[in-house]
């Protein structure tokens, strides 16, 4: 088999889209290897989890870089050079990246969205379903761009909303969902099968030196 890929898992909070990667990757057949995890809160849930699944963890804290985002990304981007990372899956990262991060990792950079896209981009998507009254709810994995949750979709799954929902039972329902179609989507990436070159990506907007 050909060798592995090597994956950052970035975090902000407990980790369950973490945790069902780590789980996933440890098939024998599976194409790509957790290498890493990185979270931007030093106390965030999810680390615990992966240091007992013996996951190396590094805390990249953005409130240390006050308001210099480009000097956030580059000690991410270190980090992620350092691990000699392939691929980077955000799973409940709460930073929004700008777009030299986005263009450095165009297409091995991917996220899972609590909403069938592009329905309910942003925060508090099962409340907001609730509220439009929709018939099904879901998650989707795709690949990052500058745009927050616009770029292509890599994998989509729905549940039905149900008489009487509330946003955390939705909630629930959604997130077992995203434990599914998450390790599925980082098999299609991991192997070659979904792919994402955008146009002039030879050319992504850089930091002034
Ligand atoms: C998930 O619902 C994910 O889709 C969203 O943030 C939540 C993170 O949950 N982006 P977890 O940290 O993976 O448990």
């Amino acid at each position: 088999m050909t060798t592995k890929k090597r994956v950052a898992v970035l975090i902000s909070g407990r980790g369950s889209n973490m945790t069902a990667l780590i789980d996933a990757a440890k098939a024998q057949d599976y194409p790509a290897e957790i290498t890493l995890v990185v979270s931007n809160l030093p106390d965030a849930p999810g680390l615990t989890g992966a240091r007992q699944a013996g996951i190396a963890t590094t805390i990249v804290d953005h409130r240390t870089f006050g308001d210099d985002r480009q000097a956030f990304e580059r000690a991410l981007d270190a980090q992620l050079q350092a691990h000699r990372i392939d691929i980077v899956c955000l799973a409940g990262f709460m930073r929004l990246l700008t777009p030299w991060f986005v263009g450095r990792w165009s297409g091995r950079l991917i996220n899972i969205h609590p909403a069938l896209l592009p329905q309910f981009k942003g925060l508090h998507t099962h409340r907001r379903a609730l509220a439009a009254g929709v018939k099904r709810h879901g998650a989707t994995v795709h690949f990052v761009v500058p745009e927050t949750d616009s770029g292509p979709t890599i994998l989509q799954d729905s549940v039905s909303v149900i008489e009487g929902d509330t946003e955390e039972t939705l909630a629930a329902r959604v997130l077992e969902v995203e434990h599914r179609i998450y390790p599925q989507a980082l098999r299609l990436v991991a192997e070659g099968r979904a792919t994402f070159v955008p146009a002039g990506d030879e050319d992504p907007p850089g930091y002034q030196d």
